[in-house]
Order: structure tokens, then C-alpha cells, then sequence
């Protein structure tokens, strides 16, 4: 989508508008890109850098230094495999690999579709009921190897 079809971006510019154009306003105009666009892709970095008259590297440094910008897509679905030691020790870096295979993702990852972002813990707290996962906040307990996604494919959409 280009940036003179796309709305999100006229609000951005809305928002560059009204802090004037401020250098100095970048990282709460990163704040902005982020909750309108969901997180900081390249475009966007480049359309903010172009806006506010700074190199794209500047932009893109201060985007990567904080941990709160997200540079990648995130799923309208997650899947937290816990990897503390007693998960590990039931096999969660197996249920990790068939879960990465299954959607051809890696861990940190999220689907070309968007429709899911695979992430890593340790530790949910809740050990007896090793391994674990975490299907959009809802816990899984005692999960399978041999069916690690224990139904919830379904409702990965
Ligand atoms: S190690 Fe997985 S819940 Fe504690």
C-alpha cells in the first residue's frame, strides 16, 4: 500500500504536523508510528526520517535502541513455548522445533500472513504443570510432544 492510499500514514503525518516537524520529536513520533501502525517497518522508518529531515540511520538507530519499538509485524495470534528448566527438561525445545516447522518460523517470528508470532519464555511460574505453553494469555499444561499445538491450530486464523 502506498503512503498516499494508505490513511495510517496521513494520521501519522497528522501527529509530525503537529509537533512541527521537530527533530527533536522522533521518539515520541516512533511512539505514534507504533500505536497507529503496530510496529516500525521499513517504510514507515523512511517516511519518518524523509518528514522530520534526519538520515534514515538515525532514525533506525534510535528505533533499535529501545526495546519497547517493535520492528516486525506482530501476530494477530501468539504461541509462548516456555523454555525454564523444567519445561526444558520435558522436552519444550522439541515442542519449539515442531511448532517453528509447522509454520515455518523461527522463534521471534511471526508469519507473512500475520497471523502468528512465535515467542519464547522462562518460566511461567507454573512448573507442575511442565511443558507448558501459552496460547494468546491461555496457559496449556502438560503439552505433548506428539501433538504440541494440543487443538489450538484452529483457531490460528
Ligand atoms: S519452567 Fe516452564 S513453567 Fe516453569
Amino acid at each position: 500500500m502506498s503512503t498516499a492510499t494508505d490513511d495510517r500514514y496521513n494520521k501519522l503525518e497528522k501527529v509530525m504536523k503537529k509537533l512541527g516537524y521537530e527533530k527533536n520529536s522522533l521518539i515520541e513520533v516512533l511512539h505514534s508510528t507504533q500505536g497507529i501502525f503496530g510496529y516500525l517497518g521499513v517504510d514507515t522508518l523512511k517516511f519518518v526520517a524523509k518528514r522530520l529531515k534526519l538520515s534514515y540511520s538515525k532514525v533506525y538507530g534510535v528505533a533499535t535502541f529501545y526495546n519497547y519499538f517493535r520492528l516486525k509485524p506482530k501476530g494477530r495470534h501468539n504461541i509462548v513455548v516456555c523454555l525454564g528448566t523444567a519445561c526444558y527438561i520435558k522436552g519444550s525445545e522439541k515442542i519449539l522445533q515442531k511448532i517453528e516447522q509447522r509454520y515455518g518460523i523461527k522463534a521471534g517470528e511471526t508469519t507473512s500472513d500475520e497471523a502468528l508470532s512465535l515467542l519464547t519464555a522462562r518460566c511461567f511460574g507454573s512448573c507442575s504443570l511442565a511443558p507448558v505453553i501459552v496460547f494468546d494469555e491461555e496457559i496449556k499444561a502438560k503439552v505433548s510432544l506428539e501433538n504440541p499445538l494440543c487443538g489450538i491450530e484452529e483457531s490460528i486464523k
